[in-house]
């Protein structure tokens, strides 16, 4: 199978996401697709998917012109898509999820199950998945989640498989066995669409790749020949350093002072162990570790999301332990959640509201309780243009932003008022490279500055790139801890502390 997208063009508005864009997909090939944030690498792949219908061009399948009017037209025409955002029903099992919509019936119109099982366990072992039809959706790790998406994906038959960003929301160890996965798909004949900001995966996995840059194609790369530099210069249009400069370390006074913190989950198991953590002022601490090990209930316990159970956390000599989120937000605590789109803003709101969303109350937007919207539209242009949020008005819906302006949008809001402190989980997921510097450079400066940080990362480079420190999570424990300041770091030992083998 050949799918051919011919002269592509998708406007929103003023904004032309998708320009003139001509694009091949082969079977038994990894297409790999590059390109910074807001580049139109998902819209081009939702006009495929049949979600939005281009303006003007074609799609031709195997040299026939095809007219998709909706996702039903595009799955029957063998293309399947995997949404960054799982769309799956938690209290659903895994075999009534990959059936939904398409549910097979017997003779007289009945829901049959057993054949959905069936079928779930033939593409199992055809491409090595492993998964119990039987199980719910909501006790499985989002590893084996994003495997029902390709179940769903292959049960409608699908001959081209669409990755949007798979790999953002992956552990390490789920990375190597997903591109495992891509490999038997790509080996027994599907043509795969393989999006990501990480510029090592995509010359691991793809057999070719193009990079769209302000929605158009603007080159190809061949993965044996080009270097990582050589895409990252192709997408952002100018050469991206890798490394941000730091002031030497200059730590003063201890500002977040954690003491056997222990924070159990919903189940009552222990997530956080009895942690103990000095973060000073003028300092970057790098929490590193594998997803799961406690990293998350971390940072909802110092941020005041949920609650500690045992233990004391003291921020600027006072007591914050059971200190509210927004109380902790006036100490001059700033947080960048790990899930931007449940934690960090409202998808319905404008850009202007959300950046506004955590401090409209305070006399710089308010008097008498009424907010003053001049001055937060015109404070929301400045902070969104400083930090390269591509829009086209603060007025826009914060949902309609690309996934990776979302990310800077939110960061933006935090870095952007005076605070003394920085807890972020994930700061740059989602981002590309020149963002991630970008970025990088904002929180290097705020430690400079004298701020705090603390954040969290799944990311060894990113780990490597901002740490003064380095502590290791593994079990809800501090397993290991590295000081940057007197001993270069060392990729190897991090890496070892995170799969939980210490000397
Ligand atoms: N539904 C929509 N309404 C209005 N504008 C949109 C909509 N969807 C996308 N856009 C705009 O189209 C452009 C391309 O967005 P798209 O989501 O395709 O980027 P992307 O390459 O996937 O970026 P990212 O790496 O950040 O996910 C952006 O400027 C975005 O704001
Ligand atoms: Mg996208």
């Amino acid at each position: 199978m050949e799918v051919e997208l011919r002269n592509i063009t998708k406007r929103f508005g003023e904004v032309v996401a998708n320009d003139d864009v001509n694009l091949t997909i082969r079977a038994g090939e990894v297409l790999g697709l590059l390109g910074e944030n807001g580049a139109g690498k998902s819209t081009l792949m939702n006009v495929l998917s049949g979600l939005y219908t281009a303006d003007e061009g074609e799609i031709l399948i195997n040299g026939k012109p095809v007219d998709f009017k909706g996702p039903g037209d595009s799955i029957s025409a063998g293309i399947g898509m995997v949404h960054q955002h799982f769309m799956l029903i938690p209290v659903f099992t895994v075999a009534e999820n990959v059936i939904l919509g398409v549910e097979p019936t017997g003779k007289i119109d009945y829901l049959d199950l057993k054949k959905a099982r069936l079928q779930v366990r033939e593409i199992n072992q055809k491409y090595g998945l492993e998964v119990d039809p039987d199980e719910l959706i909501e006790n499985l790790p989002v590893g084996i989640q994003q495997r029902v998406e390709i179940i769903k994906v292959l049960f409608r038959s699908a001959d081209v498989i669409i990755f949007d960003e798979p790999t953002a929301v992956l552990t390490p160890q789920e990375v190597t066995e997903f591109f495992e996965i891509v490999k038997s798909l790509r080996d027994t004949g599907k043509a795969i669409v393989f999006i990501t900001h990480k510029l090592h995966e995509i010359l691991d996995i793809s057999d070719r790749i193009s990079v769209l840059r302000r929605g158009q194609i603007v080159g190809e790369g061949d993965p044996q020949t080009t270097t990582q530099t050589e895409l990252a210069e192709m997408m952002v249009g100018r050469p991206v350093s890798f490394n941000v400069d730091k002031e030497p370390y200059a730590p003063a006074d201890v500002l977040l002072d954690i003491e056997d913190l222990t924070v159990l989950r919903e189940n009552d198991d222990v997530a956080v162990d009895g942690i103990n953590l000095k973060v000073h002022s003028g300092e970057i601490v790098g929490v590193a570790g594998v997803q799961g090990n406690g990293q998350s209930s971390l940072i909802e316990a110092l941020t005041g999301l949920t609650r500690v159970a045992g233990g004391t956390v003291k921020f600027n000599g006072q007591n914050i332990t059971h200190a509210s989120t927004r109380a902790r937000h006036r100490m001059g605590i700033a947080h960048i959640p790990e899930d931007r789109q449940r934690m960090g803003m409202i998808a319905d709101f404008s850009i202007a509201e959300n950046m506004v969303l955590d401090t409209y109350y305070d006399d710089r937007f308010s008097k008498h309780r009424v907010i003053n919207w001049p001055k937060a539209y015109k404070n929301s242009a400045r902070v969104a243009a400083d930090y390269d949020v591509r829009m086209t008005s603060v007025h826009d819906a914060a949902g309609n932003l690309s996934g990776g302006n979302q990310q800077k949008m939110v960061v933006a809001r935090e870095l952007s008022r005076e605070t003394m402190f920085l807890i972020a989980a994930q700061p740059t997921r989602g981002l590309d490279v020149g963002s991630i510097e970008y970025i990088h450079s904002r929180i290097i400066n705020a430690r400079d500055e004298g701020d705090g940080v603390l954040f969290v990362s799944s990311e060894l480079d990113e780990i490597m790139a901002l740490s003064d420190r380095v502590v290791v999570m593994f079990e809800g424990r501090i397993v290991a801890e590295f000081d940057a300041t007197t001993h270069p770091l060392d990729k190897n030992t991090i890496g070892l502390a995170m799969a939980g083998a210490v000397a």
